[in-house]
């Protein structure tokens, strides 16, 4: 079984940085609404941010590289570290939740990105492959938003939650035959919209990134065993005629971490070029 790699990022962006920024692109104009993009301060745990402790930490030698590279954050020295945790064992999840806690103090952010995508058709679908899918995507998702939610309950932490589904969640993409993972991501936006309703009373706030096709190391190994032409077929389906870089889920997936969309609650948010339009 594969081990998830938490990367966490405290203190993300020095508002400083930010408000620089702002003041050298707009002629000393300073923008009011990019302050309330920062995640300045906050403790964010990403599950699945890496495939085996060797990645944890080509994940975090990247995350520093990238900021030590950009004029605003040169100096900034994000606090990251990866936590191996099988998402799928319940005492693996709360043992590595408890190492962050004791390591960082609190949590802020979680966002679930552990998951599995594979390609048979139903009447041949294994079903312990089925609910090794359901186990992954899933109740691993299930397991940390639990221990998440208790966490910010109990120390009345108005936390974030966001759970990363999929535009299969609520469409069949075609051609490949996906009937385990398209189910397993329409409960994960129902998981999402369910605790967004038990905990949004206690300031908690739970949305849904539904990305469509991005060319993650997961669709890489996708297309390598369906062959590439299937690639072709894809770009056919998406509006806007190709692909996306894993990047642009960025500025997504920040603004829905932070207080920029302190309304958004219970939400899918679809970024998948179109796909979803047809
Ligand atoms: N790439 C896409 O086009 C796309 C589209 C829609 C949704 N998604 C979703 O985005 C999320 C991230 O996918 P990605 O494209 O970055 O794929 P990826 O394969 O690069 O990342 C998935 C991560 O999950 C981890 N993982 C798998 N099983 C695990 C387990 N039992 N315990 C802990 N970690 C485990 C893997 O080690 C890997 O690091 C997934 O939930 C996926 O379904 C991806």
């Amino acid at each position: 079984m594969s081990k998830a790699l938490l990367p966490l990022a405290r203190r993300s962006l020095a508002r400083n940085a930010v408000r620089r920024s702002a003041v050298n692109a707009h002629g000393g104009r300073t923008l009011m609404t990019l302050p309330a993009f920062s995640l300045e301060g906050k403790t964010c745990v990403v599950t699945g941010a890496a495939r085996g402790l060797e990645g944890g930490k080509a994940s975090i030698e990247h995350i520093t590289e990238h900021i030590s590279s950009q004029p605003t954050t040169r100096d900034y020295k994000p606090e990251l570290r990866a936590y191996a945790c099988d998402v799928t064992s319940e005492q693996q999840v709360q043992d590595t939740w408890k190492a962050v806690v004791q390591d960082f103090g609190r949590v802020d952010v979680v966002v679930t990105a552990a998951g599995i995508v594979e390609n048979f058709e139903a009447e041949n679908y294994a079903y312990d492959r089925w609910k090794k899918m359901m186990d992954i995507n899933l109740n691993g998702s299930f397991l940390f938003a639990k221990e998440a939610g208790r966490h910010w309950i109990e120390q009345s932490i108005k936390g974030n939650l966001i759970l990363v589904s999929s535009m299969s969640a609520s469409i069949c993409v075609r051609p490949q035959k996906q009937a385990a993972y398209n189910a397993s991501k329409g409960a994960v936006s129902l998981l999402g919209r369910s605790l967004a309703t038990e905990w949004g009373p206690k300031g908690i706030r739970v949305n849904n990134l539904c990305p469509g096709y991005m060319k993650t190391d997961l669709i890489i190994d996708l297309l390598e065993k369906e062959g590439k032409h299937i690639e072709e077929g894809w770009v056919k389906d998406v509006p806007m005629g190709r692909l996306a870089h894993p990047s642009e889920l960025q500025g997504t997936i920040v603004w829905m971490a932070s207080d920029a969309s302190s309304y958004l609650h219970g939400s899918d948010i679809v970024v998948d070029g179109g796909y979803c339009c047809w």
